[in-house]
């Protein structure tokens, strides 16, 4: 383009340069008129040429300016894809600062849990030196007590006096007396010392789950940051970081010190929620609760194995339920009664429930004998003893259905001594035996014919019992 621009520039010159000569002779000759007519078809030839060449020029420009024309439009769609981009990337970038705000705040919670975790440790550890140096001098003085113990014995021995025999053998007896109370004292300062450990282990396990969980967000936040704004609309899945607990205890390690509804996810199973009873010690599954007679528990076999009536109330959580979350055995059952006077009582049991193909057997081992208390359901379902209801009577007395005999469902042998899924009876129970019989009852507390007021059974991995 450029190029032939010049060459017209160039070539007008010529001819302006040619033509002007022309004029300039016309003028200033005296005047022979064919002279000046040549001259004058000359200047008409030069402006003929002259025009084409505009018009090639005029051509030209508005070639040069369709194609800028163009190459702007390119250029501001360019534009605005970039512009688009950098609004992207903006938006990305604040929401990960955002988070990182977050993460800063939550790690500096769990440096200043540390701090605290450290500081119980040095106390621990000061505490322990203490009673290390105590029992250094509780052995001195015990072997020099020991010595007068022998020279006395020795003196008492040689010295057959009954007088001064008699009161140096009380004195040993009360030298005897001061060492056991000591020894006492001692054993008692250690069992303090392992509970503390234990609560230091259980810290350091939250501690570790919750660092793990800020690895991996911190993971997934690198991962995004470096692929960046190039796919900024990929939805991911929050709120997921580790997979979900498959009971209340593991609730309870992870960091969850509230009772309430949670979901958990047991092994091989679909989630469900429960609700989760934690303590100082741990997290416990509640699968059954009576307090107030609000839910029928007269239901059939169906109703008994998924379960019925409401989490925040009375319920029961449900067979397979229960069978999926202790499946793997190594759980403990405890139940807490209580009566109308308002006092307690708590059973636990190491037990294993079978699935359906068992009827959902209850199977409670025998370790050595079983409490008076204990054997109200022990006793009978040491070699698994399977659940019955109405429409299935599963239960070991051949002439009665123990299930409609009484009421609920429950783990029924000859008919039993307990069922703590009976009939809720309000204070005063009814006055006819055979009423009252269809109660909630633990015989080996208050009795055959005593209506309880509240019954909560639970359950936890054994663990939560290691106390020893
Ligand atoms: C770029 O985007 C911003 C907001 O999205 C808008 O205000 C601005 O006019 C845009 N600029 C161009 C050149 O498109
Ligand atoms: C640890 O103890 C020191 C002194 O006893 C105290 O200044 C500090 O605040 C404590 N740290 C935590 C996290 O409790
Ligand atoms: C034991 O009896 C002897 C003789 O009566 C006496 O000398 C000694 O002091 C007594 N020991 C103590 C510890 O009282
Ligand atoms: C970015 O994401 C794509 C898929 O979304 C993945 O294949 C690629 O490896 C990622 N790149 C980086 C650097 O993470
Ligand atoms: C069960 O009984 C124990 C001991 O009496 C008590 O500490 C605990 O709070 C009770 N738990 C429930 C859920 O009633």
């Amino acid at each position: 383009m450029k190029a032939t621009l010049v060459t017209l520039t160039l070539s007008l010159a010529l001819v302006t340069a040619a033509a002007f000569p022309f004029e300039r002779k016309g003028a200033s000759a005296s005047g022979g008129a064919a002279k000046e007519k040549r001259v004058q078809y000359a200047a008409w030839d030069d402006v003929n040429v002259i025009a084409h060449g505009l018009l090639q020029l005029g051509q030209g420009l508005k070639e040069h300016v369709d194609k800028t024309k163009v190459q702007m439009r390119d250029i501001s769609t360019k534009l605005k894809v970039f512009n688009r981009t950098v609004t992207e990337m903006g938006k990305e970038s604040q929401r990960l600062q955002v988070e990182g705000e977050a993460l800063k705040v939550r790690a500096r919670g769990l440096e200043d849990r540390e701090g605290q975790l450290l500081n119980v440790t040095a106390e621990l550890r000061e505490k322990a030196e203490e009673m290390q140096q105590e029992r250094r001098t509780m052995g001195e003085r015990m072997s020099r007590l020991e010595e007068r113990v022998d020279s006395m014995l020795q003196g008492a021995a040689g010295r057959p006096e009954p007088h001064t025999g008699a009161k140096n053998r009380s004195d040993a007896r009360s030298i005897q007396l001061m060492l056991e109370a000591q020894n006492r004292r001692i054993d008692d300062l250690m069992e303090r010392i392992r509970l503390q450990q234990e609560k230091l282990d259980k810290q350091n396990v939250r501690i570790r789950t919750l660092q793990s969980q800020i690895q991996s967000s911190r993971q997934r936040n690198n991962l995004r940051s470096s692929n960046g704004s190039a796919q900024s609309g990929v939805t991911e899945q929050r709120d997921s970081p580790v997979e979900m607990a498959s009971d209340c205890h593991e609730l309870f390690l992870r960091g969850e010190t509230v009772s309430g509804i949670y979901t958990i996810q047991p092994k091989n199973a679909e989630p469900i929620n429960v609700f989760c009873e934690m303590t100082a010690d741990g997290g416990w599954t509640v699968i059954q609760r009576r307090q107030d007679g609000s839910v029928d528990f007269d239901q059939l076999w169906q109703a008994y194995e998924k379960g019925f009536g409401s989490l925040n109330g009375e319920f029961w959580l449900g067979l397979e339920k229960i069978h999926s979350i202790a499946k793997d055995g190594g759980y403990i059952l405890n139940i807490n009664l209580s009566d109308w006077g308002d006092d307690v009582v708590s059973v636990r049991l190491p037990f294993q429930l079978g699935g359906e193909e068992t009827k959902y057997s209850l199977q409670i081992p025998e370790a050595g004998t079983f409490s008076t208390l204990e054997s109200s359901l022990g006793t009978d379902a040491t070699s698994g003893l399977p659940f019955s209801t109405h429409d299935q009577d599963n239960d070991q007395k051949s002439d009665t259905n123990c299930a409609q005999h009484l009421s609920g469902g429950w783990w029924f042998s000859n008919c039993g001594r307990s069922n703590l899924n009976g009939r809720y009876f309000q204070s005063p129970p009814p006055k006819q035996r055979h009423q009252r019989k269809q109660g909630i009852f633990w015989k080996t507390w208050r009795g055959r014919y005593y209506p309880l007021k509240s019954s909560v059974m639970m359950i936890a991995p054994a663990v939560i019992e290691n106390k020893s």
